[in-house]
């Protein structure tokens, strides 16, 4: 078997976390019995590139006994668990490629290790692998019935491929189930984000004014925890209906130009670009925190950071200090990559049970309709979602109530008014 990870005798700390992280995965220990009984996956090359964490284990262990060769490279080179990486190749023959801070030649030396074993299905997280493909890689495309993809960034860039009409094969937007986004975008985001920015810095958030730029599903999450743990929160939007939302749950919501004066700490959810740039930092209080919690480090622009600064060191793990021109110091976390891996674990695995049971349903979806579908994104079959909702509500020993007879026929019927 061939793989590359940093270290195979760290395999039996990422072992136990492993199991760890699979008792609060119930929904998706019951597929992979499943998977186990059916072979549903049987002489699939499935290709996978996600954040190398214990969920992801998890994911990986589910489609391998199904019967797929699953082979896996990191989505982030910042997010891998290294001793992760090392179980699933030790103890659970499964091929990685991923090894953490690895730099952008190695990244996408194991993406493309991936791909020569020519998946049938891909599996993102972010859209690199399927991009790669796009750019580099036409050679496998023959073989690929479809793909998946885990986030919105991923979905947005497969949605404009689409568009342009260069879409080479179906994916299934797992992003878009309702039991990925409500969940894993609000409350995963949300804690680990915090975890994350807790982790770098130790700082205490209670009191403190707290940015969240973008109000969608994750930054929803991480304002609403940041409130629970007493900071002052204030939230930057650019889409008039999310602002008028954010105003409603009770942040403050203004201009970044203002807020950048105020704030102690700022996140970046919004999956766009230069979102903090160079009139914010000069606006900014002498040690503000700044992070990002969205898929690519593009949302703090670090070249107009590194420009404006005299020096620069690291204070702490995950801690640059950037000490600007005019003496002041300003702190960025992570590299200004997804806080919430790189500083800490990522979203839970609780969270991550409905996701990953998502991705695995979808792939078993894939494998039985993949070639009936068109080149577009597609959403995940609403059954599928129902279904996991169900798994989940179950497995938290929570029931709940049916319809009645008479209900049902209420809400067919339109005669009875006022
Ligand atoms: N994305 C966010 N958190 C994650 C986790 N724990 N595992 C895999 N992907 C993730």
């Amino acid at each position: 078997m061939i793989y590359d990870v940093k270290d195979i005798s760290l395999s039996e700390k990422g072992k136990l976390r492993i199991e760890w992280a699979q008792r609060e995965m119930p929904v998706l220990s019951l597929i992979k019995e499943e998977f186990k009984i059916n072979n549903t996956l049987k002489n699939y090359n499935i290709g996978c590139c996600l954040h190398v964490t214990t969920e992801t284990a998890n994911l990986m262990i589910t489609l391998k006994e199904g019967g797929a060769n699953v082979f896996l490279c990191a989505s982030n080179p910042l997010s891998t668990q290294d001793d992760v990486a090392a179980s699933l190749v030790k103890d659970y023959g499964i091929s990685v490629f991923a090894i953490r801070g690895e730099d952008r030649d190695t990244y996408y030396d194991h993406l493309n290790k991936v791909l020569d074993n020519k998946p049938n299905i891909t599996m993102d997280d972010g859209g690199d692998l399927v991009s790669t493909i796009m750019k580099e890689r036409n050679d496998v495309l023959p073989g690929i019935i479809g793909g998946t993809e885990e986030t919105t960034t991923g979905v947005i860039r497969f949605k404009s491929m689409e568009k342009e009409g260069i879409l080479k094969y179906p994916i299934i937007a797992v992003n878009d189930a309702m039991t990925k986004h409500f969940f894993d975008n609000r409350y995963g985001t949300g804690q680990s984000t915090l975890d994350g920015i807790i982790r770098a810095t130790n700082v205490l958030l209670s009191g403190k004014s707290f940015v969240v730029s973008g109000y969608g599903w994750c930054g929803k999450g991480v304002a609403m925890r940041a409130r629970g743990m007493g900071a002052k929160v204030i939230v930057t939007e650019v889409d008039s209906i999310k602002a008028i939302e954010a105003t409603m749950d009770g942040f403050q919501v203004m201009k970044m130009e203002d807020a950048s004066k105020i704030g102690d700490i700022f996140v970046t959810v919004t999956g766009n670009i230069n979102v903090l740039r160079e009139e914010h930092f000069n606006n900014m209080k002498d040690g503000a925190i700044i992070a990002n919690s969205g898929h690519f480090n593009v949302e703090i622009d670090i070249n107009a950071l590194e420009k404006l600064s005299s020096s620069k060191r690291i204070v702490r793990d995950s801690i640059e200090e950037y000490t600007l021109k005019n003496n002041k110091k300003i702190y960025l976390l992570g590299e200004g990559r997804l806080i919430n891996l790189a500083a800490a674990e990522g979203h839970p695995a609780s969270v991550m049970d409905m996701s990953f049971a998502n991705q695995a349903l979808s792939a078993e979806y894939l494998s039985k309709e993949g070639k009936k579908l068109e080149n577009k994104v597609y959403s995940v079959p609403i059954n599928i979602d129902r279904r996991i909702a169900n798994l989940k509500l179950q497995s938290m020993g929570i029931t709940i109530d049916k319809l009645t007879k008479e209900q049902e026929e209420y809400l067919t019927s339109w005669q009875i008014g006022t």
